[in-house]
């Protein structure tokens, strides 16, 4: 495998741009990411204040850990989620559209990372994708969480949540971070209109399933308050990738969302330039369930694709095995964010 750089706001192993454009799909526009891809279609940080990736990163990093060794042991990663065992509470996040960014046609991303899943025995999330491609890469096996955009016609929405469950989906869910376009009206995506969801429209959505429904993009008390209420199970504490300008990072709002959900049995995960196992472990001490690795694994799987990916995730265990050991948390259920100092 080849040794990357790393991009200085994310974290994200950098590509060199000969390399990646070789694999890329023709395009003029010169690659500056470092990932492997059209720009527009990977998320790149701009490095800017009105980037929530900057304000991730930076608070990510300034916090730090305290050493609790003496009678600590060698920690247990497996997780229960959704009633099922994985081995880790490190989930493969929605990623979509990447089996149109590589230039060589036969390799596909998405079913590359569904098998990458399924051999570490990780959740795995589908985002965007036609019925027909979500179809062809849940053949691959492994368990996968749907998530739906929120899509201006809800018999759309209601289509494809069923057909997940159909499908054998373990939970099914909706970005619903995703209303806003960057002109201020509801997003377009690959000519889609998107629509406003309504507390009613969420409830219409959750009991449309007999699985449950996981909420993505919540980023306020209120938000996940409204979510429990309207009959999700689950939410992701998340920004999307930065989707809003100046978002508030997921872990700094967390805690304050697992108290108002105690006693709900909501599964809270989270995600958010979590790059390392190290980073996983803050965000799991700070209240998560589990959390989402998107752009985490993104280098490894554009541009080496399955293998690459799951040795990504055996070192991100390795590194979340680690900062357990060292702080005495011996499973995933015994989390702790004393151990945690804030700069
Ligand atoms: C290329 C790409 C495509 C994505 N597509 C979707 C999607 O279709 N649906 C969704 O809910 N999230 C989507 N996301 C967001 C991720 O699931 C995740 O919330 C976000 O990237 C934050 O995690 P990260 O910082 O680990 O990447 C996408 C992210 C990337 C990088």
């Amino acid at each position: 495998m080849t040794e990357h750089k790393t991009d200085a706001v994310t974290g994200a192993s950098e590509v060199d741009a000969s390399s990646a454009s070789s694999l890329i799909e023709e395009t003029k526009e010169e690659v500056k990411s470092p990932w492997p891809g059209p720009k527009g279609m990977i998320p790149v940080t701009s490095g800017k204040a009105d980037d929530a990736n900057v304000h991730n990163r930076a608070y990510l990093d300034n916090i730090l850990v305290e050493m609790r060794v003496i009678d600590a042991v060698e920690p247990d990663l497996t997780t229960e989620i959704f009633g099922r065992k994985y081995a880790s509470p490190l989930t493969l996040a929605a990623v979509s559209h990447l089996n149109k960014v590589l230039s060589d046609k036969s390799r596909k991303p998405m079913q590359e990372k569904a098998r990458a899943a399924k051999n570490a025995k990780v959740l795995n999330w589908i985002g965007m994708e036609s019925n027909e491609e979500y179809h062809e890469i849940v053949q691959e096996g492994g368990d996968t969480v749907r998530i739906v955009k929120p899509f201006a016609d809800h018999e759309k929405i209601i289509g494809e949540l069923q057909l997940a469950e159909k499908l054998g989906a373990v939970a099914v869910g909706m970005d619903i971070d995703h209303v806003p376009g960057t002109n201020g009206k509801y997003d377009v995506v690959d000519g889609i209109p998107l629509g406003p969801i309504t507390f009613e429209d969420l409830q219409k959505y959750v009991h449309s399933v007999k699985i449950p429904f996981v909420a993505k993009g919540v980023l306020s008390v209120r938000d996940a308050v409204k979510a429990r209420d309207a009959g999700a199970k689950a939410i992701v504490v998340s920004h999307h990738h930065g989707r809003i300008p100046f978002g508030v990072p997921p872990l700094k709002v967390l805690p304050e969302i697992k108290e108002a959900l105690r006693g709900s049995g909501m599964t809270i995960f989270a995600d958010g330039s979590l790059m390392s196992g190290y980073d996983a472990y803050k965000a799991l001490a700070l209240g998560a369930d589990a959390v989402l690795i998107g752009r985490g694994i993104l280098s490894e799987l554009l541009k080496d694709g399955q293998e690459a990916t799951e040795q990504k995730i055996v070192k991100m265990n390795e590194q979340l095995l680690e900062m357990m050991l060292y702080t005495g948390i011996k499973d995933t259920k015994s989390f702790d964010p004393s151990v945690l100092r804030f700069n």
